[in-house]
């Protein structure tokens, strides 16, 4: 089985040399932009490049407004700072994710509450939320209070893991039930689609991610989603280090960050997006090229949940057990095919092992047997 997959992966890149994971593809106007704001001498914050890099996103998405920022952990801070979470909060999140999202609960001061995922969409599973809140929480001064402590829970922050868009319309429902915001954790999904809206859009504000691994890079970046203008205007002159706006003199109204995009990535981030409909076409072609592979072996392909229209930014199988997932992880590798496990779950590591949570049977069954396949959609399906 092992080598049928390796096999079968190197058929796909028609490749016999080392297949990585994700890698970016520069194949349009990339070298042409960033090479404009050399030219032009406006490489950093201001610049027409980051102006037109967010209206593009706002337009692709659907979102009222689009504020970009240095990286995506930078947006998600932004994003629950915006959504009003303070230090001392508790804030509902999913163990399965990329560190980037507790850290950013950690630079608003607040803490995580570790809540289980569902094994169909390996997100924040709706129902272990509930549950956890009725039995923990109560409501007072419509606010949600977590009944052995005393202390705030203030939002709830799911992830679309590896671009698979979460239950919405359910955590939507529990948010407005309990007082709580809901903060996407979109940085995996863009082009992927909940019930026919762009992921980022639903929650209030959201963030997504431009990191070198994301389906559109601008080398790290990243953007705050927000609903309106107003809430955009407020997300951008945080970011800005809170500078009215002023021709030549500096006054800065509060405490802010310098979290801005640089225009030289913002120049990548446009060529990039120029590319990505193509991309989303090949990831999808990819994705069911895996998906028939695995269609009668003891691997389930991970696929996008009946609702959703996923942009399979990474390809994933479920292994049967741990056994068989070390030993694909071990035989692929050192085959030079690049697979890898899904990430520690949050409340392993020692900054959130003291933090609250209910069980996390899900995230614990997956984590033994998530394998992340090559996702770069190139070779012979593109
Ligand atoms: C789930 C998740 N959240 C947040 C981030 C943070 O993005 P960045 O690496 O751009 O800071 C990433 C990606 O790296 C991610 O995968």
């Amino acid at each position: 089985m092992y080598s049928k997959i390796i096999s079968f992966i190197r058929d796909t890149y028609q490749s016999n040399d080392f297949i990585p994971l994700h890698t970016p593809t520069f194949s349009g106007h990339e070298r042409e932009y960033v090479m404009d704001t050399i030219d032009s001498t406006f490489v950093s914050s201001v610049g027409e490049y980051v102006n037109k890099f967010e209206n593009t996103i706002a337009r692709f998405t659907g979102a009222g407004c689009a504020v970009a920022t240095m990286n995506g952990t930078a947006a998600l801070h932004i994003a629950l700072r915006m959504a009003g979470v303070q230090s001392g909060d508790l804030v509902i999140t999913q163990p399965l994710t990329f560190v980037a999202t507790c850290n950013a609960l950690h630079h608003m001061g607040a803490e995580p509450v570790f809540i289980d995922v569902s094994r169909h969409t390996l997100g924040l599973c709706p129902l272990a939320v509930n549950s956890w809140l009725e039995e923990h929480a109560v409501i007072r001064d419509k606010t949600c209070i977590h009944r052995d402590t005393g202390r705030v829970i203030r939002a709830v922050v799911p992830m679309h893991t590896f671009g698979h868009p979460v239950q919405l319309d359910e955590l939507l429902s529990i948010c407005e039930l309990w007082h709580l915001m809901l903060v996407e954790d979109a940085a995996e999904s863009l082009g992927s689609y909940y019930k026919g809206r762009h992921t980022g859009t639903l929650a209030p504000f959201s963030a997504l991610s431009f990191n070198g691994n994301k389906i559109v890079t601008t080398g790290g970046g990243g953007m705050i989603l927000c609903q309106d203008q107003e809430a955009g205007s407020r997300a951008k002159h945080i970011t800005t280090t809170a500078k009215r706006p002023h021709s030549y003199e500096f006054y800065h109204d509060e405490p802010g960050f310098n979290y801005r995009l640089p225009n030289l990535n913002a120049a990548l981030g446009c060529a990039q997006m120029e590319g990505l409909p193509a991309c989303l076409h090949k990831k999808r072609k990819l994705a069911e090229h895996y998906a028939q592979f695995f269609a009668d072996s003891i691997l389930q392909f991970v696929k996008e949940p009946e609702y959703a229209h996923s942009n399979y930014w990474l390809n994933a199988v479920i292994c049967p057990d741990k056994v068989f997932r070390d030993q694909l992880l071990e035989k692929t590798n050192s085959a030079g095919v690049m697979t890898r496990p899904v990430w520690t779950l949050m409340h392993r590591l020692p900054m959130f092992e003291q933090a609250l949570r209910g069980k996390l049977e899900n995230a614990e069954w997956l984590e033994e047997r998530v394998v992340n396949l090559p996702s770069t959609p190139t070779g012979a399906i593109a």
